[in-house]
């Protein structure tokens, strides 16, 4: 059988399993992730070329569904077949989760010197063990929101700065009959906008609520007021939420159907491909009450091991390499909305968004007001954060009051 093998697959890392030939291509690599959307495909497109330049194969395995919703299925149920990809887009704690479980082999031998590199934030999440795992892609900020500049401009409004000048704002947009809130009625995009009004109560409670998991803070007034907010919030979407994509509400705000969308800066990848620019057809702006806070999102590229293999194969080494390649963290976040992972990039060519993005995350690490993202597992485990995005997705989804989400919020936050 190996001999077979062997024959059949030139430059590869040839390993038997069950008496089956599998092959870790080491000029080859197949990447796993959710990069479907207009201004996402564009991005990643990127990387791709990146890597065939190198003489290196690019088997692409792109599965539909803001967040990840779907891909993360699909990447366990591959790696409990046995056939990981050579590279998966994850993040956050769950790459240690996968790292404890034996399914990620050490990049070192690419990551030379990447400590300087990378920002703490980021950093801690992309070695397990003293040993690289995953590259970093890039930062998203969460607490943004979008809004058409013609709608504002029709209604006399400006930006808003709290939650009575956003509900002001709102009533006349919907005045004028715009659908004042796009938003997509699925679990994480609940949560997304969930976690911003959270946000607007400060970073600090923030953290104590959705990082600590601090059952007082979980179940204080304030956090009552939150699904007040929230409640209200609700009043301002259309009939057509459930089950909606991030990229088609988006749409609503770039053409004009809807006034505002709540929404990390991915969305701002899409105005970009729409031709859009920002200040002139569209304007970005912390949400109400989170102007000195960053919440953040990054994505990372980590690395499987395919059947037994001890050692990154030279496709995944020139893959990691990519992704940390000056070139590459520029062009990608131009595309993408975001900003780049690795420090010292210049800001010239992005947009003022991405500029203020940049310079909000510098004052934020100073003034520590800089927080991960719950929705998007930067901040707990894959079981909290599920519990807690239940308790949200049922409250935005009935007539529950209140009090009684917070009360299921804080027994939520006790899943192990
Ligand atoms: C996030 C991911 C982003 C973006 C978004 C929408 O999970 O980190 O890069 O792709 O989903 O699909």
């Amino acid at each position: 059988m190996a001999m077979n093998c062997k024959t059949r697959a030139r430059a590869a890392v040839l390993l038997t399993v069950s008496g089956l030939c599998v092959s870790a291509r080491a000029d080859q690599v197949e990447v796993l992730h959710w990069w479907t959307s207009g201004g996402e495909s564009k991005a990643v497109s990127v990387l791709k070329q990146n890597v065939e330049k190198q003489g290196v194969t690019w088997k692409d395995f792109a599965v539909a569904g803001g967040s990840g919703t779907n891909a993360l299925t699909v990447l366990k149920t591959n790696v409990v077949a046995g056939h990981p990809p050579s590279a998966a887009q994850l993040k956050g704690p769950s790459i240690h989760d996968w790292a404890e479980q034996g399914a990620l082999v050490s990049i070192d031998a690419a990551a030379q010197g990447w400590d300087k590199l990378i920002p703490t934030q980021v950093g801690k999440y992309l070695k397990y063990d003293g040993h690289y795992v995953a590259a970093p892609v890039e930062i998203h900020r969460m607490n943004w929101l979008y809004i058409n500049k013609e709608a504002l401009d029709k209604v006399g409004g400006s930006a808003p700065n709290n939650w009575p000048e956003f509900f002001a704002l709102a009533d006349k947009m919907k005045a004028a009959g715009y659908v004042a809130v796009a938003h997509g009625g699925q679990p994480w995009q609940d949560v997304n906008l969930w976690e911003g009004v959270v946000l607007s109560q400060g970073a600090d409670f923030y953290r104590k609520a959705l990082v600590d998991l601090d059952q007082k803070t979980l179940t204080s007034d304030k956090m009552i007021q939150v699904f007040d907010t929230v409640r209200k919030i609700g009043t301002y979407f259309d009939n057509g939420t459930t089950g909606r994509d991030w990229n088609l509400a988006t749409m609503m705000v770039i053409n004009g159907k809807a006034g505002m969308q709540f929404m990390a800066d991915w969305a701002k990848g899409e105005f970009a491909r729409a031709g859009k620019v920002p200040g002139k057809d569209y304007v970005c702006v912390p949400r109400p009450g989170t102007t000195g806070s960053y919440m953040f999102n990054s994505d990372s590229i980590a690395f499987f091991a395919q059947n037994g293999q001890t050692s990154a194969t030279p496709g995944q080494l020139v893959l990691a390499k990519a992704v940390m390649s000056p070139e590459f963290q520029e062009q990608f976040s131009l595309y993408k909305g975001s900003i780049p992972a690795r420090i010292g990039i210049p800001m010239d060519k992005f947009d003022d968004c991405a500029k203020r993005s940049y310079a909000d995350e510098q004052s934020a690490i100073k003034s520590n007001t800089i927080v991960p993202s719950l929705a998007q597992g930067m901040a707990q485990s894959e079981a909290v954060a599920g519990a807690i995005t239940d308790v949200v997705t049922k409250f935005m989804h009935s007539t529950q009051d209140s009090k009684t989400a917070v009360q299921a919020l804080a027994a939520a936050a006790k899943v192990k």
